[in-house]
């Protein structure tokens, strides 16, 4: 159990996690106080990022509309989304935490036959292709290994003409606001996420990661390699955190 690593110290840097497959064990881990915790450490202002990334959705609603939430952890995008436009389609959240997604079904209690969740992998094996109108994704990006091939799997399951939309954290481009906000990273997130969640790896994982995260244009590029055109990116919060959007061309390779 992860408590045990732990203690030996052996399973804290970000490279051992992702080797050992850990990381959906430490979001099991803080999923029951995951929301909270998102709003005392953002000052709330975590909503007001999914919020955005809802009303960048540019995709008009058809009879078999299919939102597929990538990472979607306690189904916070999915629940925003059905917010702002209740009657669109269906709704699915893929996630490798079975924690994190026992800890959002109950948000969906009465939309149980258009709002759905299972347990897989972000590569999204099992999905058929250009079967999607929408995919979303907030902060998951960054745990994912080898990127190219997520987002390839993301344009693969996309319709022609459908949208990405991937909300991560980043650093900000002005030199003391970078230095004020690593300072936050390194040493206020892990100590305040550690003593509220009893898990500070999680939180010292959130920083490496962060800090290792390609920078806006690297990212944007990744996307055009892919095949996605219109890409852009918004930025919140001095730049610490950004939303990525991107379409499928209707003529795609
Ligand atoms: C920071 S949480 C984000 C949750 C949610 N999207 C939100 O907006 O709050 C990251 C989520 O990514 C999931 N995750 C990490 N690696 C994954 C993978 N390879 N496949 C699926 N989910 C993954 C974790 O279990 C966790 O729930």
């Amino acid at each position: 159990m992860i408590e045990h690593k732990e203690t030996n110290n052996k399973y804290n840097t970000e490279m051992e996690l992702r080797q050992k497959g850990e990381i959906f064990r430490l979001f099991n881990k803080i999923a029951y106080r995951y929301d909270i915790t998102n709003r005392l450490l953002s000052l709330g202002r975590d909503a007001y990022w999914r919020r955005e990334l809802v009303r960048q959705v540019k995709i008009e609603k058809e009879h078999d509309f299919f939102l597929l939430d990538l990472a979607t952890g306690t189904g916070e995008v999915m629940k925003t989304f059905r917010d702002v436009f209740p009657d669109y389609g269906y709704l699915l959240g893929i996630d490798l935490s079975e924690g994190m997604i026992r800890a959002g079904m109950g948000k969906f209690n009465n939309e149980k036959q258009t709002c759905l969740f299972a347990v897989m992998d972000v590569m999204c094996q099992g999905i058929r292709s250009e079967k999607i109108n929408v995919v979303t994704m907030a902060f998951g990006i960054r745990n994912v290994s080898k990127i190219s091939s997520a987002l390839r799997e993301i344009y693969r399951v996309l319709k022609p003409g459908g949208q990405v939309l991937i909300l991560e954290f980043g650093l900000p481009q002005k030199w003391l606001k970078r230095k004020i906000y690593l300072f936050y990273l390194r040493y206020i997130l892990p100590y305040i996420g550690g003593v509220w969640t009893g898990c500070p790896s999680a939180y010292r994982y959130l920083s490496e990661t962060i800090c290792k995260f390609p920078s806006h244009e690297q990212f944007s590029l990744l996307l055009e390699e892919v095949g996605f055109t219109n890409t852009g990116w918004t930025e919140f919060n001095w730049g610490a955190v950004l939303l990525y959007t991107a379409t499928k061309p209707k003529e795609s390779r």
